[in-house]
């Protein structure tokens, strides 16, 4: 077979190349270790927390209207008293409110501070 100068560039170059190709999977790695060393010193919390209140309460929007102002049936949520509001969701999420038909499954997804900081955030009139 005659030596072909394209095949000498890449015998010379196969360091480069094998370097190359080691590289690219030993990031990835070094990336994920990074990760999930960074994720073992995060509290073991899930979902968002109190500071992206604003966050949860748009979840919110589908069924109590855009920003808490329901324009159907299901009530407003903003501008009503706070303590009222934090007593009715308590409820939902200790399973005790009687009329509840889908906030006593969807409060338990929430912890105490998120659900003091909803009420909070949905009864003040603007933001
Ligand atoms: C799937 C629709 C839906 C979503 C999403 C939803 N709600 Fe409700 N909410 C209702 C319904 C329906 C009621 C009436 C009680 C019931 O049937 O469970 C209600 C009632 C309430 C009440 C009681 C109001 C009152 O004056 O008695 C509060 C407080 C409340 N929801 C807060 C929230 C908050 C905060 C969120 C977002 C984290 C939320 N809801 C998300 C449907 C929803």
């Amino acid at each position: 077979m005659p030596f072909s100068p394209s095949l000498r560039i890449v015998r010379l170059l196969r360091p480069t190349l094998w370097a190359l190709a080691l590289s690219a999977p030993l990031a990835a790695w070094a990336t994920s270790a990074a990760t999930s060393s960074a994720s073992a010193t995060t509290p073991a919390t899930a979902g968002p927390k109190v500071q992206d209140i604003s966050l949860i309460a748009g979840t919110c929007a589908n069924c109590h209207g855009p920003d808490g102002r329901s324009p159907a049936s299901i009530p407003s949520l903003r501008g009503v008293n706070e303590r009222h509001l934090l007593a009715r969701m308590q409820a939902f999420k200790a399973g005790t409110a009687t009329d509840a038909t889908v906030m006593n499954r969807l409060m338990k997804g929430y912890d105490d501070a998120q659900i003091q900081a909803l009420a909070a955030w949905f009864s003040k009139e603007a933001h």
